[in-house]
């Protein structure tokens, strides 16, 4: 493949390594991605943003334009934006699976719960394997292959594990995966078996299993590909920048995220910042974080201490993605709601799986994680945070396919058997749909057919 056809307006930029404790560029990055000097996180920069304009005009016609092309890095969703990302001279190193031109919806029956006129979704679970994870994937596995490794690894509550195993498949590379022993969903873990992934189970959670897998990156040779990896982020930001190409440039009031290991609000709120600061978007929306409430590290953070030291929770909730009590990007995620004015919030287990199903009413549909954020934006609304005429964006990331069992136990009314919230429970009958089991009879499927439409004439 070569890249002869595709319009470039903008030279190449170089990107540099930068500790965001200390500010030490590092020229290159240790294996666990953190700061040689403070041990912090690191993130990408680009000095050239300093000194050369970047003309906005003629990118976003460049960007548009590649909708037409049928080069597949065009084609990404995340590489037809490459300006903004470090850079690949050679377009044949980057492995990509066509991800990104991921979908915008309204959501009107969302918007009227939540009492607002307009409200969108931006579904991340239509990338290729079914989440929002393949954005940073492939540029972060295109930049294992073209250092040379020929194993890449993660620890995952399971869409990151999926992602990684399909990118390293695609990309001749070997990959290791470590998940928490029975808290991954079996469509995840069957997609990291599929795509040849040497899968671990361990007896931890996914705290217990970043542990290990940190110590396993120090002593062999394998490239890490948790968020941690500043690459991850960096295709994660596009989600952003089709958003507002989406909008034609005009940025929504509130953009909501669900919050885990903290590495997709971070990536969001950069991509925010640096199109603000480029001159694609002239205001910022405010980038809201929404957590489980038996998953809550973040909220309790910025509510008992303001932001300044993480206060780690032993995490326990359904929404199996966000099972996380110490997340690692959680001083970037932290930065990004100082920086926009973003809330946080925290949802009860009823709250996500009601929310859950509300979105699937509306036909779009999505996991667990990605319901928090309408359970969130309800809280907002009430509280006065999100106006109604306010323009809102939801990030779904991840598919209603990814959980069925999920699903399942919700509709057959089994997900709060026996548990505490019980009795709240109560309200979610009326979007309870069992499967109903009847004889091979014409007459039982219309009397059937009639009881759940006394409208209906026949
Ligand atoms: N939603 C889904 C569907 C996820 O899989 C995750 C994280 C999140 C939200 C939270 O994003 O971690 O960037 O704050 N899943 C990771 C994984 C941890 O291993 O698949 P975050």
């Amino acid at each position: 493949m070569t890249d002869h056809t595709s319009p470039e307006s903008n030279p190449v930029q170089t990107s540099q390594l930068r500790c965001i404790g200390c500010d030490a560029v590092c020229p290159k990055a240790e294996q666990t991605f953190r700061c040689a000097a403070c041990g912090d996180l690191l993130e990408i920069v680009y000095p050239g943003w300093d000194t050369t304009r970047v003309d906005t005009a003629a990118l976003r016609a460049v960007w548009r334009q590649r909708r037409t092309s049928g080069l597949p890095v065009d084609e990404s969703g995340v590489w037809r934006f490459r300006e903004l990302l470090p850079s690949f001279h050679d377009p044949q190193e980057v492995i990509t699976l066509r991800e990104g031109n991921t979908p915008l919806y309204e959501m009107p029956g969302c918007a009227r719960i939540a009492g607002l006129q307009q409200l969108y979704a931006k579904h991340q679970g239509m990338n290729p394997t079914g989440s929002f994870k393949d954005t940073g994937m492939t540029m972060a596995a295109s930049v294992a292959r073209r250092e040379g490794f020929r194993w890449v690894a993660c620890a995952s509550t399971g869409n990151t594990s999926a992602s990684m195993a399909a990118y390293a498949a695609r990309g001749g590379m070997r990959s290791l995966v470590l998940i928490p022993e029975g808290k991954v969903s079996w469509g995840k873990l069957s997609q990291a078996l599929d795509y040849g992934a040497v899968t671990c189970q361990l007896k931890t959670d996914f705290d217990g299993c970043m542990r290990v897998l940190n110590e396993v990156v120090q002593r062999m040779p394998i490239y890490l590909l948790n968020s941690v990896n500043p690459y991850r982020l960096e295709g994660q930001k596009t989600a952003a920048i089709e958003l507002m190409e989406a909008f034609d440039w005009e940025p929504p009031d509130h953009v909501i995220v669900p919050g885990g290991n903290l590495g997709n609000s971070s990536a969001l709120g950069k991509a925010f910042l640096e199109m603000k600061r480029l001159g694609f978007i002239s205001t910022l929306p405010k980038i809201s974080i929404i957590q489980a409430a038996g998953a809550n590290p973040l909220v309790r953070t910025m509510y008992e201490n303001g932001g300044k030291t993480l206060i780690p929770v032993h995490a326990e909730t359904a929404a199996s993605a966000i099972r996380i009590g110490n997340p690692a990007s959680w001083k970037k995620a932290v930065r990004v709601l100082q920086a926009t004015g973003g809330a946080v919030e925290q949802v009860s287990e009823v709250e996500i799986a009601l929310a859950k199903a509300e979105i699937g009413a509306d036909g779009i549909g999505c996991e667990p994680a990605s319901a928090v954020t309408l359970a969130g934006l309800k809280k907002l609304v009430k509280q006065g945070f999100v106006g109604p005429r306010e323009t809102v964006v939801l990030i779904l990331t991840g598919h209603l396919l990814k959980d069925p069992e999920f699903t399942l136990k919700f509709h057959r009314g089994d997900l709060f058997v026996g548990a505490e919230s019980e009795k709240e429970a109560g309200i979610l009958r009326p979007q309870q749909r069992a499967p109903i089991v009847l004889d091979a009879d014409v007459d039982a499927v219309i009397q059937t057919l009639r009881k759940a439409d006394d409208r209906l004439e026949m």
